[in-house]
Formats: structure tokens, C-alpha cells, sequence
């Protein structure tokens, strides 16, 4: 069992979307979720080398600026042809010109890089995806990870999800996370892996 979270738990993300799915999700344990943007906390540069550091930096900035307790995420897909690229640069593999991101285009990059490798080269990938909760005022932090493993695939394949879902293929399925139907994905995703331990915790 984690420490005490309290009744209302920051979510270090300017992401709206992201803040309606993590509130969601802590509802039920009588939390209530209040978003970065509406404490105006700044986005901290993500410096660090691991999922797991980049969230702890989210989480920590959060809950020193606030002074109550706040959770950060911080996700991306691990190529092992490229020695775990993407990785915690997932999100600047998209970047486009004029700061827009082109996700199209990031997979392109990923693809060409592995086909570089030769034609022998292991198509295996997984998504990470990493959870902090740091508690204000004494430094503590407590962290949970999921994963999902699977397969690359080119051309990418369907319309649904997000980022790299389109080339994707989870192990033991035949769709990829771009065709898979949300509901599907969210039963064996990163995201939901790592949630589950850390509600476990909480309960
Ligand atoms: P962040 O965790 O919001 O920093 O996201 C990192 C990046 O990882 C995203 O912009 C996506 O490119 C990628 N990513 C993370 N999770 C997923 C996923 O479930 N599907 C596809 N791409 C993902």
C-alpha cells in the first residue's frame, strides 16, 4: 500500500484529454484530479534518460510548486533494432516543421532506420509507460511501470489510436493497436498495465 494520497491529487499534464482519463480512473478512490493548467504550473523540460525519470521530474516539479501530492506519465515505444530509440523520444521523433507533430513521418523515420539494420534485423518493439506520484515537502516519490510487447509492422495499419499504434502489433493479436477497437487496447496497453499496479496499491 503506497502512502496516503489525500482527497484531491495533481495531474502534471497540460493534456486535457490525458486529465479526463486519469480522473476517471481515481474517481472511485474518492480523489479528485485537478489539472497543471489550472494551477498555471509550468511544463518542465523532460531531461531525463528513463520513462521512469522523466515522470518522477513531472511529478516532483508539480507537487514542489503546488504543495500537494501530484502524479505525472511518460510513455513511448522502444525499437530494439535501435537499441531502445524512440524511446523516452518518442514525441520529438514527430516533430514537424512549425512545432507540429507528424506522427506519419516519425513512423517513416523508425521504419527507415530498422530496414538501415538489414533484412534480418528483429522487428521487436515495445511501448513503456511510466507512472510517479511525489508527495510535496519531503522528496518522496513512488513509481510504477507497464509494458507492452510486440512486433513492428510496415505499411502501418489502421485509422484508430495514436502516435506509433498504426505499426504496432501486440503479441498474440492479429491487429494492430491502429486497428484494434479502443476498448481492446486499453485491456492490455502500456497505460492500463501500469494504472492497474498502481491502483492495486491503492486499494
Ligand atoms: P508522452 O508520454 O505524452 O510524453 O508521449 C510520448 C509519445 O510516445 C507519444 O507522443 C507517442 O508518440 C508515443 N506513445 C506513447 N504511448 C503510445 C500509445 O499508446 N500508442 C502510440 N504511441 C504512443
Amino acid at each position: 500500500m503506497i502512502r496516503r494520497v489525500g482527497e484531491r491529487l495533481v495531474i502534471a499534464t497540460h493534456n486535457e484529454g490525458k486529465l479526463r482519463e486519469i480522473s476517471a480512473l481515481l474517481e472511485p478512490f474518492g480523489i479528485a484530479c485537478t489539472g497543471a493548467a489550472e494551477l498555471d504550473l509550468p511544463e518542465p523540460e523532460e531531461t531525463g534518460v528513463t520513462f521512469i525519470d522523466n515522470a518522477e521530474l513531472k511529478a516532483r516539479t508539480a507537487a514542489d510548486l503546488s504543495g500537494l501530492p501530484a502524479l505525472a506519465d511518460d510513455s513511448g515505444l522502444c525499437v530494439e533494432a535501435l537499441g531502445g530509440m524512440p524511446g523516452v523520444f518518442s514525441a520529438r521523433w514527430a516533430e514537424a516543421r512549425e512545432g507540429n507533430r507528424d506522427f506519419a513521418l516519425a513512423m517513416e523515420r523508425v521504419w527507415e532506420q530498422v530496414e538501415a539494420c538489414g533484412p534480418q534485423v528483429s522487428r521487436d518493439a515495445h511501448f513503456v509507460c511510466a507512472l510517479a506520484i511525489a508527495w510535496p515537502n519531503d522528496g518522496q516519490t513512488e513509481s510504477f511501470e507497464g509494458r507492452v510487447d510486440g512486433q513492428l509492422v510496415w505499411p502501418p495499419r489502421g485509422g484508430q489510436g495514436f502516435g506509433y499504434d498504426p505499426m504496432f502489433l501486440p503479441e498474440g493479436h492479429e491487429q494492430t493497436f491502429g486497428e484494434m477497437d479502443p476498448d481492446a487496447k486499453h485491456a492490455i496497453s502500456h497505460r492500463a498495465r501500469a494504472f492497474r499496479k498502481l491502483v492495486a496499491e491503492l486499494e
